[in-house]
C-alpha cells in the first residue's frame, strides 16, 4: 500500500461571526496517498480554502485529526507548525499574497533560501521562473504585474524549496487557457518526478482532466469522489 501523506478524521472548522456559527467544514474524512495530483471542488463558500488552510496548518481546527506525513498538525506546538508550514508545504494563495516590497525573484529567492545556499537559491529561482514564463519580469515588484503575472510568481514561489505537499487555491484562475494548461502540465511533471502531492481547488476542466482524482465539497462536506477514467 501507499505511503498516505494527509490523514483526516472527522474534521470540522467552525467561524464565529458575532452571534452566528458558520460550520465551514463538518465532519471531513479523506485520505491522500503521497504523489497524488487531486482536485478539489465546489460552489464558492463550500469549504475549499478552509479545508486547504487546515492541511497547511496556517488556521485553527474546531475538532477531528489531521495527520501530515505522519505528523498530528493539530498537535505541533508553534515553532514546530511554523518549520512545517515552511518546509513541507508549498502554498499558491487565492490572492497570491506576494510581498509587495520585494521583486518578483525576490520573493522567490526568499522561500528558495528555506531550502538552499544563496547562490543556489538564485539559479532556482531563476530557473522555476522560466518554466512559468516570467525570467524577463523577474525585476519588477508585484505592483508592475498583472493578475496573472503575480500568480505564476506565486506558483514559483510555491514550488522552488521542492515541498512535499503544494495546496493551491484557484492557481490559473487569472491565466489565459493555453498559459494554464501549460503551468499545469509542469505541475503535474513535478508531481511524477519528484513525488510531490498536489491538492488544488480549481474550475479548470483540463487540470480535473489530468487529475489522479477529484473530491467534490458542498455545504462543507464531502459528497462524492470520482476517477478519472484517462
Ligand atoms: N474568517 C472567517 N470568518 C467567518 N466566516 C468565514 C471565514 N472564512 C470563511 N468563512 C465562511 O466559511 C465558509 C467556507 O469558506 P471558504 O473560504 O472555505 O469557501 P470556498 O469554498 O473557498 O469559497 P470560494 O470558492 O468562494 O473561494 C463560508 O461560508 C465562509 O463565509
Ligand atoms: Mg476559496
Amino acid at each position: 500500500m501507499s505511503e498516505l501523506i494527509v490523514e483526516i478524521d472527522s474534521l470540522s472548522k467552525n467561524y464565529q461571526s458575532g452571534e452566528i456559527t458558520v460550520r465551514a467544514l463538518s465532519g471531513v474524512d479523506l485520505k491522500i496517498k503521497k504523489g497524488e495530483f487531486i482536485v478539489i471542488l465546489g460552489p464558492s463558500g463550500s469549504g475549499k480554502t478552509t479545508l486547504l488552510n487546515l492541511i497547511g496548518g496556517i488556521d485553527v481546527h474546531t475538532s477531528g485529526s489531521i495527520r501530515v506525513n505522519a505528523r498530528e498538525i493539530t498537535k505541533l506546538k508553534e515553532k514546530e507548525l511554523t518549520e512545517f508550514r515552511k518546509e513541507d508545504v508549498g502554498f499558491i494563495f487565492q490572492f497570491y499574497n506576494l510581498i509587495p516590497t520585494l521583486t518578483a525573484i525576490e520573493n522567490v529567492e526568499l522561500a528558495a533560501r528555506l531550502k538552499f545556499s544563496r547562490r543556489m537559491a538564485y539559479e532556482q529561482s531563476m530557473r522555476i521562473l522560466k518554466t512559468v514564463e516570467m525570467e524577463d519580469k523577474a525585476h519588477k515588484f508585484p505592483s508592475q504585474l498583472s493578475g496573472g503575472e503575480q500568480q505564476r510568481v506565486a506558483i514559483a514561489r510555491a514550488l522552488v524549496k521542492e515541498p512535499k505537499i503544494v495546496l493551491a487555491d484557484e492557481p490559473t484562475g487569472n491565466l489565459d487557457t493555453e498559459t494554464g494548461e501549460r503551468i499545469l502540465s509542469e505541475m503535474l511533471r513535478i508531481c511524477k518526478e519528484k513525488g510531490t502531492t498536489f491538492l488544488i481547488v480549481t474550475h479548470n476542466v483540463a487540470i480535473s482532466k489530468l487529475a489522479d482524482y477529484i473530491i467534490y465539497l458542498k455545504d462543507g462536506q464531502i459528497f462524492g469522489t470520482s476517477k478519472n477514467q484517462s
